[in-house]
């Protein structure tokens, strides 16, 4: 079994570039990858489906809680004050911990408030598509693909779009910094912010309710049991934030590939039905979270005759599981019919995307939407200029100019 260069550099351009190439021989060649992170800790990346697959169900090996596993870790990351007020979500906790907060925000977050968001959606694709409809060209990411989800998980928390930009600089601020420690403190006073900002949001709500998913939470109990104040405040932070960079790619990675398969997108142009796989297999194809989120060693044990450390930094590597031909037939194919696609790009296990659903019905509409409205769309520039943004545990366009 070959050992690659532990210096690859995951979140590099030059790296993003070449991933499902490079993904391909780790899974035949080194299926769990020793690599050391530019802040110096050691990690290890799997990459087949089914170690995957395996990975995001082990709750024992694998721990999301790393207050609990190195308390002084988690002290050095940052302020204790913003640690409370941000990290205590569903997505850095193990059961029990977990189960009890997912409960208590589905209470709030249920499948029936997504279902009610349906002609809002519309309404917000469409109403960004007659902004451009009449120029002839729009940067895709800057123009549809980010502010359609920001718009959407803005106007069901209830807060007011200019606020949008804010929440664009604290997020981008939070991902950079959670692709490299080393940015941590420079990204401090944006968590500061943030975090200010969502406690006054929950402060005005305590006073006058609504009828939004912030009103929502704060009244939602599960047995009794209700979301402490720092408990709403990290979980308010995450839909945010999982609203913010996540359907974005989706969305910008879709139409990317829409452009790369033209075949594929008059296919899905002249036959609507198509919608559901087509939305699926794009999930597959360019998987928007890349790296599944940090998970770290519970303990010591052997990985494939590595020696794995308590302690160790675990990449779940969602976009490689995605093109395992093991599990995909022709898997570097796009082929929006595809009927067996039981892709990973929501993760699985307990912490599988509980936005899936969101998520889904805002690409099938936004894509649909443009494909039928913008029927000649096209790129504007080469394909060679296309950038994907740096970063280890997203995959999006830096920018996507099309014409049409
Ligand atoms: C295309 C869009 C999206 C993708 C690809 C995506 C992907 C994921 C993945 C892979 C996970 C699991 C992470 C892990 O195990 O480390 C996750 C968890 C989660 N996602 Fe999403 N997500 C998307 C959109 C959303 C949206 C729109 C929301 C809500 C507004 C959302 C809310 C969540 C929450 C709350 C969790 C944590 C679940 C838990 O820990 O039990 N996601 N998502």
């Amino acid at each position: 079994m070959t050992t690659f260069d532990t210096g690859l550099d995951l979140s590099s351009p030059d790296f993003k570039r070449n991933a499902y190439a490079i993904y391909n021989r780790l899974r035949r060649e080194d299926p769990v990858f020793e690599t050391i992170l530019p802040d110096g800790r050691k990690a290890w990346m799997c990459t087949r489906y089914d170690d995957v697959l395996a990975a995001l169900k082990d709750n024992e090996r694998f721990t999301k809680n790393l207050q609990s596993l190195s308390p002084e870790e988690y002290d050095s990351v940052l302020p204790r004050k913003e640690m409370e007020l941000l990290s205590n979500h569903m997505l850095s906790a193990d059961p029990p911990d977990h189960t009890r907060l997912r409960a208590i925000v589905s209470r709030a977050f249920t499948p029936q408030l997504v279902d009610h968001m349906e002609p809002d959606i519309r309404r917000i694709a469409d109403g960004l598509i007659d902004r451009i409809a009449e120029k002839g060209s729009m940067e895709a990411i800057a123009d549809f693909a980010f502010p359609l989800p920001i718009l959407v998980i803005g106007q069901m928390l209830g807060i007011p779009e200019e606020d949008h930009m804010l929440l664009k600089k604290w997020s981008s601020d939070f991902i950079a910094a959670a692709n490299d420690r080393n940015k941590m403190k420079e990204a401090a006073p944006s968590f500061q912010a943030f975090g200010q900002y969502i406690q006054a949001m929950i402060a005005e709500r305590r006073k006058s309710p609504r009828s939004d998913l912030t009103s929502l939470l704060i009244d939602a109990h599960d047995s009794g049991d209700r979301l402490s104040a720092a408990e709403l405040s990290s979980t308010i932070w995450l839909l945010i934030l999982a609203g913010h960079e996540t359907t974005v790619n989706l969305i910008g990675n879709g139409i990317f590939a829409l452009l790369e398969n033209p075949d594929q997108m008059r296919l899905w142009q002249n036959d609507p039905s198509l919608t559901i796989t087509a939305v699926e297999e794009l999930l597959r194809y360019y998987s928007p979270v890349e790296i599944a989120t940090a998970r770290w060693a519970g303990r010591d044990f052997d990985w494939y005759g590595k020696n794995v450390n308590r302690g160790d930094v675990i990449f779940v590597n969602l976009a490689s599981a995605n093109r395992d031909p093991e599990h995909f037939g022709h898997p570097d194919r796009l082929d929006l019919s595809r009927k067996k696609n039981k892709h990973v790009a929501f993760g699985s296990g307990i912490h599988f995307c509980l936005g899936a659903p969101l998520a889904r019905l805002e690409a099938q509409i936004a894509l649909s939407a443009l494909l039928q409205r913008l029927p000649n769309i096209r790129l504007e520039g080469t394909f060679d200029e296309i950038r994907w943004r740096p970063g280890i545990l997203m995959r999006g366009l830096e920018r996507l100019p099309v014409a049409f």
